[in-house]
């Protein structure tokens, strides 16, 4: 493992977090938990998308593909090697996909889910062994709002997200029994590279047949979260960090813009929300 660390204080939490590319929520998280004088390991999948952090002491990076065992293996057993514990998980990495159900390739179902949920997982699998262990631990995973309301053109990514959020209330539970934290952090619309990464992977999908009419309102939907009023990144880190950082963590932390309306859109009636739904969203 790659060390610029010398300024790392050894007294402080060792932080995993994955995804970490610029411009993205894992970046500002990672700044955000160096910030607390945390030992940050940052990682994502290519080192070319984290040069920001790249001669800064405060971090190690490392590459790390969520969606492979053995990556996820080489990077926990050289982070556990190095500090001799991990104190904090942060399932950051994850995509958006935008398409009708009817229609989507399976592959681009199969990518969203082996990433944002089996990749969050396979992560958990790695980590928990050593933080059994010590009987300590916080296991963060990044959910979404979105899945509070699931609409129209992003159900793969909605359906992920959902899959998270049940897994990590039965982590929660499972867990607590070894002395490890979990929460759920459910972002808002937060600024990132997430539109940007969707459009690129819709870019790559075969035309629709009978959607064909509703392709301006899917890209539309890639790029929800990034209109004008989405949350500064920093911002949403700062707040993050601090409530994951307290002793007792809650169980569920949501910041960022429409986090309270995905809320009250929970508890309204289906059929308002459909209605809502339809309007916003063209469906
Ligand atoms: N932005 C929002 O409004 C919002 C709202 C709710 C939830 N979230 C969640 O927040 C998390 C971070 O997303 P973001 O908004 O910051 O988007 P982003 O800027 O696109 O960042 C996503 C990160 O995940 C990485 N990633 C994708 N596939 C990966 C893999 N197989 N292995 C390892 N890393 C992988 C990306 O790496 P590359 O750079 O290599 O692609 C990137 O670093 C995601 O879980 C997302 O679902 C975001």
């Amino acid at each position: 493992m790659e060390t610029h660390s010398h300024d790392q204080d050894p007294t402080k939490p060792v932080v995993l977090i994955t995804g970490c590319s610029t411009g993205g929520i894992g970046h500002a998280l990672a700044c955000a938990f160096a910030e607390k004088k945390c030992r940050v390991v940052a990682t994502s999948r290519s080192r070319s998308r984290m040069t920001e952090l790249e001669h800064d002491s405060r971090f190690v990076l490392e590459e790390l593909d969520v969606q492979s065992d053995e990556s996820v293996r080489r990077v926990v057993d050289a982070v556990v090697g190095k500090y001799g514990c991990i104190d904090v998980l942060v399932n950051n990495a994850g995509v958006q996909c935008v398409g009708p159900l009817a229609e989507i390739p399976l592959s681009s179902v199969q990518n969203t889910f082996d990433t944002n949920v089996f990749g969050s997982l396979r992560m958990v699998q790695a980590v928990v062994p050593h933080m059994a262990t010590r009987r300590k631990g916080k296991i963060v995973n990044i959910g979404s709002v979105a899945a509070l309301a699931s609409g129209p053109w992003s159900g793969t990514y909605t359906a992920s997200k959902a899959a998270l959020h049940a897994l990590t209330d039965t982590l929660r539970l499972e867990l607590g029994h070894f002395g490890i934290d979990v929460v759920n952090v459910v972002p808002g619309a937060i600024k990132s590279n997430i539109g940007d990464s969707a459009i690129a992977s819709y870019n790559r999908m075969p035309e629709w047949k009978l959607f064909k009419p509703f392709e301006a309102a899917i890209r539309d939907r890639a790029y929800f979260s990034q209109k004008l009023k989405s949350t500064p990144t920093d911002e949403f880190a700062k707040n993050t960090v601090a409530a994951i950082l307290k002793e007792k963590p809650p169980a569920w932390f949501t910041y960022g813009h429409y986090s309270t309306v995905m809320a009250i859109m929970y508890h309204l009636p289906i059929s308002v929300r459909d209605f809502i739904l339809k309007k916003v969203m063209n469906g």
